[in-house]
Order: structure tokens, then sequence, then C-alpha cells
């Protein structure tokens, strides 16, 4: 597999951007993947502890709030597009990130940007679907199984062609909080997946 640079964006604690930096270590799964930079949306998460652990260079590029949404997201979008070029990344993968970035960004990266959800696309998807309200509403709709999906990212929010997935089952017992734990255990194996499967077919 020829080098490719990463830049992996995070909004929070980045068990998923620790699964990429634990199998970049390894030099099994992904080798010849480095990850060349983490962005965070926001400051003071713990993304940016294990990014700096890890000696990867991250940045924390905010949402300028004094402009209105449309400028705000070209201006974020922008910014990132511009340290994607200055690090020659070649794929792009969201692990958490809760921006939404421009049709720009996504357009130049069409088909070498991925994203992780909590959840067996397309079930469950879709916006305000992020976080514990994707496992809330598995549950509320009686589900037997749910899992992780990662995806190509598309204008659309969650749409983009399906990767792979991985299933758990749904327990009886199960609360929101039990079940997204089961799930994220899958995610830190789907995510490297997900990068493995890009990672080869750049190569190709
Ligand atoms: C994961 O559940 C992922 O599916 C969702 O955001 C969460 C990120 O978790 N998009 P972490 O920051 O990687 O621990």
């Amino acid at each position: 597999m020829k080098n490719l640079n990463i830049l992996v964006l995070v909004s929070g604690g980045g068990t998923n951007l620790q699964a990429l930096i634990d199998a970049e270590k390894s030099g099994a799964q992904i080798a010849g993947v480095k990850i060349a930079a983490v962005v965070s949306d926001r400051p003071d998460v713990y993304a940016l502890e294990r990014a700096g652990a890890a000696g990867i260079p991250a940045f924390v590029e905010t949402p300028n709030r004094s402009l209105p949404k449309p400028e705000r997201r070209k201006e974020l979008s922008d910014r990132i597009l511009a340290l994607c070029r200055q690090m020659q990344i070649g794929l792009i993968v969201y692990a958490g990130f809760l921006s939404i970035l421009t049709d720009e960004i996504i357009n130049e990266y069409c088909g070498r940007m991925i994203n992780i959800h909590p959840a067996l696309l397309p079930k469950f998807g879709g916006h305000g679907m992020y976080g514990i309200n994707v496992h809330r509403a598995v549950l509320a709709a009686g589900e037997k199984e749910s899992g992780c999906t990662v995806h190509i990212v598309d204008a659309g929010t969650d749409t983009g062609p399906i990767l792979l997935q991985r299933k758990v089952p749904v327990l009886v017992a199960d609360t929101p909080e039990l079940l997204a734990g089961r799930v994220l255990e899958q995610e830190h194996f789907a995510i490297v997946e997900g990068v493995k499967i890009i990672a080869q077919r750049l190569s190709d």
C-alpha cells in the first residue's frame, strides 16, 4: 500500500481515533497509512489528548459563530481544506465529528472521505441521529439487533455508499448506554477496516 496521509476529524472522546492510532502503531492492519493530523471543531476534548500522546499534530478549528450558518460552514470547510492540501491528505475520516462541511470539500474528497455511524444505516441515520439519540431510537423501535456503519461521505447526512457494517444483538435489559457501549466496541474494528478498504482502493 503506497503512503497515505489521513486526517481524522473529531469532536469528543476520540476512541475511534485511538483505534486508528493503535492500528497504525501495530503496523499490521493499515500498513502505509499515516495519521498526518487531527482536527477538532471544539477545544478541550479528550481526542486532542490522545493525538498529543501519539505525537500527532492536532488542530482546534472551531466554527466562527459570529458568521451566519452558511458562511460559517464555508469558512470552517475552507480552513480544513487548506490544511488538507498543505499536508497532502489522501483520506479524511470523520470520527465523531459533529460539524457539517461544504459540498466543495466533499466533492474534492469524493470517495476519499468516510464516516462511522453508530447504527445499521440506512436506518437510524440523518438529522439529529447522533450520540445517545441513536441508541434511544433503536430501543424505542424494538430492534433485535443494532451495530455500526462505515460509509462514504456524500452531500447528505449519513447517506453515502456503505463500505461495511458490524452488528451487535440488542438485549432485553439494554439501556441506551449499554447498547452504545456494545456498538462502540465494534466501531473500533469497523473504523480500521474502513480505512483499510479505502487505502486498498487508492493503491490499486
Ligand atoms: C461514535 O459513536 C461514532 O459512531 C459517532 O460519534 C462517536 C465518536 O466516539 N459518530 P469517539 O469520539 O470516537 O469515542
